[in-house]
């Protein structure tokens, strides 16, 4: 049995914020975001029952209490248990014997809401107190995958990059991940970048406003990839293939003949994202700071104009991080609200931090902000279960 009945663990799963690739995951296309030094933890100790039963200290986050065995129902919709339950869910159907539960209490300094994958660390989390529960393991990029397969289970028809980047971290990297199949590569951040994140004040729920909104952009991508399908041959191409297959510029230009104009935006920011990634990788790799910068710029701009997930705010933050220093800026996670992300360096860190609370925070809340709204992230560690 894995511990005593008293033994207490800790299971901590980091949030993450995405560098660039945004809204490729889904599309079968690469990521690049980093886990970060904010988590969710779950201090649980192992019941000999199969219930799994959490608290919070927050009151919003009423306790809860469900049985380990199928069908785990959901509860209603935008309740923070689904997180778990899909968890939970996801293993049992994967085959996993779940005869011992978890009770415990859930803490964490992930900001919720913000594009920073609170809800993805809480399924994480989730997942791990269950195996270490039931003295159970599985291979970190198995679990990411059905963990992010799990997940849709709250709606969202969400990629897998937030599971990948929560279970895969690693202190001074990012992550660059690929789909289908599912990989991640470790690429060393140079000495001196710096993240800041800052949020737009506007609440991006996973499992609610936003969630239609995302799921509508899903299947627009679906839909214009079926509208480029050559009707010589079977099936549906893939971002993938097309991309690997003709030169942009030409795929490009047969889109915006094809397509129709909202389709041929929303198709010109995947593919132009896909690329992205790729040429971030290299300029990080060559320590070339202004080409990552150039190249955030370039991201938000498609997500603004082409993929219509910016708002007004996190235009607005965007555009003092870069006036007061910041080598690149852009809104990070699914957009809709949530966090933008700046990359600074030693000497432009503070000051574009302070720019953000003068020129963004205070006119807004009418005085200093309360709380953190802006801090700088490192490149930090992933999922894992400790004694607590
Ligand atoms: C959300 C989803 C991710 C990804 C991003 C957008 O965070 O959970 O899978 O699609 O949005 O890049």
């Amino acid at each position: 049995m894995p511990g005593s009945a008293r033994t207490r663990w800790l299971a901590i799963a980091p949030g993450r914020v995405n560098l660039i690739g945004e809204h490729t995951d889904y599309n079968g296309l690469p990521v690049f975001p980093i886990a970060i030094d904010r988590d969710v933890r779950i201090d649980f100790t192992i019941a000999d029952d199969p219930v799994v039963r959490l608290d919070s200290p927050l009151a919003r986050f009423d306790p809860f209490a469900f049985q380990l065995k199928r069908p785990i129902e959901a509860a209603s919709q935008g309740h923070w248990s689904n997180y778990v339950r899909a968890a939970a869910r996801g293993l049992l159907e994967h085959g996993v014997e779940l005869r011992r539960g978890i009770v415990g209490t859930v803490t964490g300094d992930v900001p919720i809401a913000s594009g920073l994958s609170s809800s993805s660390a809480l399924v994480v989390a989730s997942a791990l107190a269950l195996l270490k529960a039931n003295g159970a393991t599985l291979p970190r990029l198995e679990l990411a995958a059905l963990m992010a397969r799990a997940e849709r289970f709250v709606g969202l028809e969400g990629g897998g990059m937030d599971q990948a980047a929560c279970l895969h971290g690693v202190a001074g990297h990012a992550l660059r991940i690929d789909f289908e199949p599912l990989r991640v590569t470790p690429v060393a951040v140079p000495e001196g970048w710096r993240w800041v994140v800052a949020s737009s004040l506007v609440r991006a729920e996973k499992s609610g406003g936003a969630r239609e909104a995302y799921n509508e952009r899903a299947r627009q991508c679906r839909e214009a990839l079926a509208g480029l399908a050559d009707r010589s041959t079977d099936g549906m191409p893939a971002y993938r293939d097309l991309m690997a297959a003709d030169d942009l510029d030409r795929v490009l230009r047969r889109a915006r003949r094809t397509l129709a104009p909202v389709l041929f935006r929303r198709f010109r920011h995947v593919v132009t994202e896909g690329r992205r990634v790729a040429q971030a990788e290299v300029a990080v790799g060559d320590g070339d700071v202004r080409r990552f910068g150039h190249l955030m710029v370039q991201s938000h701009e498609s997500l603004r104009d082409d993929y219509e997930v910016s708002t007004g705010k996190l235009d607005a933050i965007v555009e003092v991080a870069l006036d007061a220093g910041a080598a690149g800026a852009r809104l990070t996670g699914a957009g809709f609200g949530g966090c933008a992300v700046a990359l600074c360096d030693d000497t432009t860190v503070g000051p574009v931090m302070e720019a953000l609370v003068a020129r963004f925070y205070q006119p807004r809340l009418r005085g200093p902000p309360v709380g953190r709204v802006v801090f700088a992230v490192e490149p930090s560690p992933g999922a894992r279960v400790e004694e607590a």
